[in-house]
């Protein structure tokens, strides 16, 4: 007869602790009672235990789902692994303690480090000062105190509100389509609807360009669609690929128009174009140019006139309008297929009151005259800087944009040469891997209309002692308007109209 009450425990545990078992309980027991006293005086040892196989060789199967005490997988050294090996290709992250400053006279100056020294910031892509614009704090602080901080839930659970939908109103009048959604970030906004899309849409083969942000190229993967990459900004490429595609199955082309790293602006017409000829819709993510192009800050498509080519805008809330967020355009049954099925989405907690409210100030206040007037201002510094780079023999890309990349070789050098500059009171974060290719590079420049040309001066002095300090030459970088290293032209006059605002006599 199996003991009643050994055999209700785990015979590993029997096993084990079969002498600790017998110490409590063995009184209790007729049977092993009788053991202890016929045994004498060895009161530790479990009599049926040793007398009785079953329990003291319990047969393998019984036994092989219990784990052997393994060694520990050594989490803590694998982390260290990666940190190292991060650090040995320089591309460890070492993030700058920079409070920006928003109070009039001193933006665009920060506090940095522990001793909150004052330097002036060069690479915050609150491009146009937006997040300190009195109007735009004074809505935000106003939702918090009508709305609190928090929306509450995601927006299928207390987290909708009218100043959520207005919202989302403004930004389709913005880009002259019928829906718009809001997303927590642009990254969620270009992962949630790429790889929603391209997942739902039956069969769909997708055309990236090689330059697109990380957020496209995640969302692309995750929709696990088939996918062709052309060569940036490279419509004939496109072309050549959309070609040899299938007729008559669904096709997406994606791409940005204003580069984030590298300030080129995309061929846009003719890219719509290509797309629509085989029957592609087109995801334009205008990310770097919403609220500094075009008369209402719609971005490029706005400025050329070509609002209607974007089947899908994605823009953001969190660079020119001075928020946080993100969100697409579009047709008002795409944007509801969205909503409807995106994870990205659906399964999140909705902005912040104070967040809608000064994401809708700022909308409207770039829309606005004030708004002409920043972006001209904006344009105006941005030639500035360029002018002065040029006129200084320092190197920099040829950008036809407001982002101003200066090439330098090599993450060590780069980061070096921004210590330097951080050492004279110039904020600039140096880019390397893997926001840009290994090899190039850069420190990217994205100054305001609150940057004056004195700071500017300020700056180039600091560069050329920054470039000298660290042994960089530069001063054939630019050979009659050609750059040595890539042979392109660099176009001095930008092209655009506004007048300038700054005193320009750099000649
Ligand atoms: C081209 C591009 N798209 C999307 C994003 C993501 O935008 P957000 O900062 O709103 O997540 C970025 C961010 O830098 C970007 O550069």
């Amino acid at each position: 007869m199996p003991c009643p009450f050994l055999g209700s425990l785990n015979q590993a545990f029997v096993k084990n602790y079969g002498a600790t078992l017998m110490k409590q309980y063995g009184n209790y027991c007729p049977i092993i009672s009788r053991g202890f006293r016929s045994l004498g005086n060895d009161e530790t040892k479990c009599p049926f235990i040793q007398q009785n196989s079953i329990i003291s060789e319990a047969p393998k199967e019984m036994t092989e789902d219990i784990a052997e005490p393994a060694t520990p997988y050594h989490y803590e050294n694998f982390f260290h692994d990666q940190i190292n090996a991060k650090k040995r290709d320089y591309s460890y992250r070492v993030f700058r303690k920079v409070s920006r400053l928003a109070a009039d006279g001193v933006y665009p100056k920060a506090l940095e480090g522990p001793e909150n020294r004052r330097v002036t910031v060069w690479c915050a892509n609150d491009y146009l000062g937006t997040s300190r614009h009195p109007t735009v704090q004074d809505a935000a602080v106003n939702a918090i105190k009508s709305y609190g901080t928090g929306a509450g839930g995601t927006r299928n659970i207390a987290g909708n509100s009218q100043m959520t939908e207005k919202l989302e109103g403004e930004i389709a009048k913005l880009h002259k389509k019928p829906a718009a959604l809001i997303f927590s970030s642009c990254f969620v906004a270009n992962d949630a609807t790429l790889s929603t899309l391209a997942k739902i849409l039956p069969d769909c083969i997708v055309y990236s360009d090689a330059g697109n942000h990380a957020s496209m190229i995640q969302g692309i993967r995750n929709s696990r669609a088939p996918k062709h990459i052309f060569r940036h900004n490279d419509p004939n490429h496109l072309r050549k690929l959309l070609a040899d595609s299938p007729k008559g199955v669904p096709k997406l082309v994606v791409f940005e128009t204003v580069h984030s790293m590298s300030g080129a602006i995309c061929p846009l017409e003719e890219m719509c174009n290509i797309a629509h000829d085989y029957g592609a819709l087109t995801f334009v993510d205008e990310v770097h140019a919403v609220g500094l192009y075009g008369k209402h800050g719609a971005g490029i498509g706005e400025e050329r006139g070509l609002q209607d080519k974007l089947d899908i805008v994605s823009g953001t809330l969190g660079k020119a309008y001075g928020n946080v967020g993100g969100y697409i355009a579009g047709s008002s049954l795409l944007v509801d297929t969205i909503r409807s099925l995106a994870p990205g989405f659906i399964f999140t907690t909705a902005l912040p009151p104070p967040v809608l409210a000064g994401s809708l100030a700022a909308i409207r206040l770039l829309a606005s005259e004030e708004g002409r007037n920043l972006r001209a201002k904006h344009q105006a510094i941005v030639r500035y800087l360029k002018l002065s780079l040029l006129v200084a023999g320092l190197p920099q890309l040829p950008s036809v944009s407001h982002i101003v990349p200066v090439p330098i070789k090599g993450a060590d050098k780069v980061a070096l040469v921004a210590e330097s500059l951080m050492k004279r009171g110039h904020y600039v974060q140096a880019i390397n891997y893997p926001t840009v290719a290994r090899g190039d590079e850069r420190l990217r420049f994205a100054p305001g209309p609150y940057h004056t040309p004195e700071m500017i001066d300020n700056l180039i002095t600091a560069l050329i002692e920054s470039f000298h300090e660290n042994n960089i030459r530069f001063s054939e970088f630019m050979i009659n308007g050609t750059c040595r290293e890539c042979s392109m032209e660099y176009k001095v006059d930008i092209g655009y109209e506004e007048p300038l605002k700054y005193p320009m006599q750099v000649a």
